[in-house]
């Protein structure tokens, strides 16, 4: 049996995942590590961390599945995007590397926006420049660790600095660079004119290659290291959303994925260069080679939900735990007795600001439309509700910018409840399914490792042999009811962003 090996550097640890060349899971092993934030809005890791986990997740993986070195005969990486990991002449690490969800920035991306203007870096990167993202990272580094700035040898992000300790090669591929504000995102190769204006030497950066593409093998060291064959083919793979997408079958104009967990993930596959002229939605290159993709996020989806069984589900927690129940299956049968629409009563998600369509720190959640009728299962209904209006903002702008939306493929830990798929496919209007695969971004990243060593012709033939759906949901009677009240849940943002803002002001004043 020949097998093929996904790596996901991920945010909290690094995880291996064996597939066979059908697509089905052998094995899988995780090895966790931390995260600091030296100062408040600061997120690092040490990129060595992430490289002592994933050879201990490789060879738990190993010894798991009774594998031979000789029996992988393909590897692809993805892991946590953004993150920049800056390396002096000898290829060691200057500093911990400055994750996504670092918010640092934020006077470097206007510096940069002003400089090459903002409807210029739309058309070049497909995005604003966001704090998360590379580019204003370095601008930071240059401004603040000049010393470390002057031995920098390269750039790299989280997956592509594991490439380099798997092959003592610099590669990185689209779908992760297009994260970077620095790749000319329509054209797959990184934008001179954006290397120019923020004066990053050009040989600083790796070679960029498509995702399925094999851009360097197993050295004979890391091999020995690993328990694997030296030579072994490494594809490019995909930054973590691409690769995810590549692992639901994302791969195609049409069927959009929408993930429920902590934040909502709606990512749609487009087979053309789509902007958001407003920069709401992200726009990359896809793991598929000749496509993008378009991908907003709603920063509290499930997470909102958690937030709500936690402070007024204590009473469903107990019963829960009594009945050997799920407090969220006993919260969900409370939303189903009321109606759809929750009788008016809306609430907006935004508990941790929002990112798609509202790029808003100080945006808040909001109860809203609240009579003496009202009771704690209108308010959890509401609460679902609420989330999936948010995701609908994302696919709303994605059928502006021309995309027919003909299927939503759901997962992440709101989709196993049947009730709150139906929802999802009233809300959106649209049909609603699930897939046979949960194994996140890993999973894709193997398929892709399947096509650079030949097992699959393509991608699209990979992710076709590998994923199924399942659990059919169709629109309802209700969705008519959703459609009345959604575009009034759109309205309450624009009202209250001046009061989100102030409000905001007033708090820190007072807490200082
Ligand atoms: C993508 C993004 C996250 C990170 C961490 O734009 O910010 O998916 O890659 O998972």
């Amino acid at each position: 049996m020949q097998y093929l090996l996904g790596i996901d550097v991920g945010t909290s640890g690094s995880k291996a995942l064996l597939i066979d060349t059908q697509g089905a899971v052998k094995a899988s092993a995780n090895t966790e590590y931390a995260l600091q934030t030296p100062h408040p809005l600061w997120a690092e890791q040490d990129p060595s961390d992430w490289w002592q986990a994933t050879i201990k997740s490789i060879r738990q993986l190993m010894a798991l599945g009774k594998i031979r070195a000789e029996q992988v005969i393909g590897i692809g990486l993805t892991g946590q995007m953004h993150g920049l990991v800056l390396l002096d002449a000898q290829g060691n690490p200057l500093r911990p590397c400055i994750m996504w969800n670092d918010q640092r920035t934020a006077a470097q991306c206007a510096s940069i926006t002003e400089k090459v203007g903002l409807d210029q870096v739309l058309q070049l990167t497909g995005n604003p420049i966001l704090p998360g993202f590379t580019a204003p990272k370095i601008a930071w580094v240059r401004q603040y660790e000049p010393e470390l700035y002057a031995k920098t040898a390269k750039v790299l992000l989280p997956k592509d600095y594991v490439r380099y300790r798997l092959t003592n090669s610099f590669f990185t591929e689209v779908s992760d660079a297009s994260g970077t504000s620095l790749l000319n995102v329509g054209q797959r190769r990184w934008s001179d004119e954006m290397l120019k204006a923020l004066d990053i030497p050009r040989q600083w950066l790796p070679e960029v290659t498509e995702s399925p593409e094999v851009s360097a093998h197993l050295s004979a060291e890391a091999a020995a290291e690993l328990g694997l064959l030296a030579g072994t083919p490494i594809v490019g793979g995909g930054g973590d959303q691409a690769a995810q997408a590549i692992g639901t079958g994302i791969i195609k104009e049409g069927v959009v994925s929408a993930t429920l967990g902590t934040s909502g993930v709606v990512f749609a596959a487009s087979s053309s260069y789509r902007v958001d002229p407003q920069g709401r939605l992200h726009a990359f290159c896809h793991a598929v080679p000749g496509m993008w993709h378009l991908m907003g996020v709603t920063l509290s989806a499930a997470g909102s939900f958690r937030w709500y069984r936690d402070t007024l589900g204590q009473s469903e927690i107990t019963q829960a735990a009594q009945s050997g129940r799920d407090p969220y299956d006993l919260l969900t049968e409370e939303a189903s007795s009321v109606p759809a629409g929750s009788e008016g009563l809306l609430f907006l998600p935004y508990l941790s600001g929002e990112r798609t369509p509202y790029p808003d720190p100080d945006a808040r959640g909001v109860f809203f439309g609240l009579t003496l009728r009202h009771g704690k299962a209108h308010m959890t209904r509401a609460v679902m509700e609420g989330i999936s209006y948010a995701m609908r903002d994302s696919l709303e702008l994605m059928r502006q910018l021309g995309l027919t939306i003909d299927q939503v493929r759901a997962s992440g830990g709101g989709s196993r409840s049947p009730m709150w798929r139906q929802m999802l496919a009233d809300v959106f209007d649209s049909e609603i399914v699930t897939v046979n695969v949960s194994q996140g971004a890993a999973y894709g990243a193997a398929l892709l490792a399947g096509v650079g060593a030949g097992v699959f012709p393509d991608v699209i033939s990979a992710a076709e042999t590998a994923v199924s759906t399942a659990n059919r949901s169709q629109p309802g009677a209700d969705a008519a009811i959703y459609a009345d009240f959604h575009p009034r849940y759109q309205a309450l943002y624009p009202a209250l962003a001046p009061e989100f803002k102030a409000i905001a002001r007033i708090v820190e004043k007072h807490l200082k």
